[in-house]
């Protein structure tokens, strides 16, 4: 649906993106993921075609941006991270305004707006003028514009800032029955747990590039591996050291009392090894498991590093 290859963005002699490389299937809730001054604002901007790129190329359901403006905004729907001020404008001829936009008129734009606004359960507020709605429901009232034509892909920036947690509740069901719909969605945020128990896939970005990209299960292994392995031993201690320095995947043991923290750069399979190659050679293990971290660690380890090394997952 998405295919995002070596984009480059520079504002003057600052670098916003840089060779930045993502691709999405059709029907991902992906969440994109990053500090503030990532890039994805930027990125958002340039694959709805609101900003061109320096250097780089983006594919909507086949689409060259560059080439057909015209027919990826049919198959975009963008919200932007800002809301303006709509002074005397009712909800209602707020939408009237988008759908005429996209040539939608009369009878069929008022049958759309109403489902349109029932759909993000604002039904009630038609009559209400814009400006005096809470910030909440401007911000559904601003996905509702955006799916005014039916759009493939929705592109929405911090949909759900600024909301209390009952308006984040309603946001994120909103966009599950959207995706279920069959729409593909790009979500952007700075919080990382948030995303994560509704996108299928999460990116991170760090500095314009994609530093970390796979399925919340696939990121959350690959954090594993980062923590260490924790072992408390009741026989045998004068064995162990030797056996784990012979395994390829220890890379330093830290010893306190019968407890052993090892980084192990292993899976789960060499996990079982190593257990395995414990027990065989006689030592009693009490307690053998990973330490777990969440990915609100996982991400203030990935964004802290300076250069942001590269993590394939
Ligand atoms: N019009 C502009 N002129 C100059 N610099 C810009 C402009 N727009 C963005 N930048 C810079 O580019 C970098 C990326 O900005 P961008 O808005 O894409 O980040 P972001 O990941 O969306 O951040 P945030 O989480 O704060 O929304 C930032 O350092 C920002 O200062
Ligand atoms: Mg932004």
């Amino acid at each position: 649906m998405l295919e995002i290859q070596g984009l480059y963005k520079h504002y003057g002699k600052f670098t916003a993106l840089n060779g930045l490389n993502l691709e999405l299937k059709k029907g991902e809730l992906f969440g994109f993921v990053g500090p503030n001054g990532a890039g994805k604002t930027t990125t958002m901007k340039i694959v709805s075609g609101l900003l061109n790129a320096d250097a780089g190329d983006v594919f909507v359901d086949g689409i060259n941006i560059r080439k057909d403006k015209k027919k990826l905004k049919e198959k975009i729907g963008y919200m932007p991270d800002f809301f303006g001020v709509y002074d005397n404008l009712k909800v209602v001829e707020y939408m009237e305004f988008y759908a005429s936009i996209y040539g939608i008129e009369g009878k069929p734009a008022k049958k759309l707006i109403y489902e349109l606004l029932e759909l993000v359960n604002l039904s009630e507020c038609a009559g209400n003028y814009v400006d005096g709605l809470s910030r909440g429901m401007k911000q559904r009232l601003c996905l509702a514009r955006c799916l005014i034509h039916d759009p493939e892909l929705l592109i929405l920036d911090e949909p759900a800032s600024g909301l209390d947690p009952r308006a984040r509740f309603e946001m994120k069901e909103i966009l599950r029955n959207l995706n279920h719909k069959g729409k593909t969605i790009i979500i952007s945020s700075h919080i990382l747990p948030e995303l994560s128990q509704m996108c299928s896939t999460i990116g991170i970005i760090q500095k314009g590039t994609m530093v970390l990209k796979g399925t919340v299960e696939e990121i959350m292994q690959q954090m594993n591996v980062s923590n260490p392995l924790l072992i408390q031993v009741v026989e045998g201690q004068d064995k162990v050291i030797s056996l784990l320095k012979r395994n390829p995947f220890v890379e330093n043991i830290a010893i306190k009392g019968s407890n052993y923290s090892i980084g192990f750069k292993g899976n789960k399979v060499e996990e079982a090894n190593l257990l395995h190659s414990l027990i065989e050679n006689d030592i009693r293990i009490s307690s053998f498991f990973r330490q777990e971290g969440t990915l609100e660690s996982l991400f203030i380890q990935i964004t802290k590093e300076e250069e942001g090394e590269k993590i394939e997952v």
